[in-house]
């Protein structure tokens, strides 16, 4: 099925069903490691969740925060698609819409930290003008390493 329409929606503040949806979604994109009910309000009241719709039904998600030393600067801390979504491509034009919209509201950068092996997310990323800044072994326990990548927006052509 060819997806025509993404749409991108801030979720702001959470009901109880919305956050309870949300967190069902983060045990299926990664695999019992997403975000729990403690962590996603946070982002959503102090940072971004940000949600993607295709048809009308959730797709994926993406979080976001601003970082405390450098304003202009965000730090994208989680971002992925329901299974049923993954390997057609979706996750690029998600991720697009996400730049072209953190470009609209002025940030200057986009940092994240990324699995080494995760070849999917790190394709879409480099693919999108992301480069890897640093490379941080046992970022989150042994065996975790994680690249660090940046995307200067300004440096990006709408
Ligand atoms: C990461 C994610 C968003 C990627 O989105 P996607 O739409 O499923 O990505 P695709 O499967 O279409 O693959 C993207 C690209 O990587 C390539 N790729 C995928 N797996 C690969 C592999 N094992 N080796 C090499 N290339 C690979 C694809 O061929 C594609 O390349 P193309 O754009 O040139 O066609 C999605 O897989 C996801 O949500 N994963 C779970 C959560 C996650 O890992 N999030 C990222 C955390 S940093």
């Amino acid at each position: 099925m060819t997806v025509v329409e993404i749409i991108l929606r801030h979720t702001g503040r959470l009901g109880v069903d919305a956050l309870e949806q949300l967190v069902a979604a983060e045990c299926a994109i990664h695999n019992d490691c997403g975000w729990r009910r403690w962590e996603l309000p946070i982002f959503a009241e102090y940072g971004r969740n940000v949600v993607f719709e295709i048809d009308g039904e959730l797709a994926g998600s993406a979080q976001l925060v601003r970082s405390w030393d450098h304003p202009t600067v965000a730090y994208l801390a989680g971002f992925g698609l329901l299974p049923a979504r993954q390997k057609q491509g979706l996750g690029a034009r998600c991720l697009a819409l996400l730049v072209e919209q953190m470009k609209e509201q002025g940030f200057a950068a986009i940092e994240l930290t990324a699995a080494p092996d995760n070849a999917a997310a790190v394709k879409i990323y480099r693919d999108a003008g992301f480069r890897v800044t640093d490379r941080h072994d046992a970022k989150y326990g042994p065996g975790e390493d994680r690249l660090i990548m940046r995307l200067n927006l300004e440096e990006t052509t709408s």
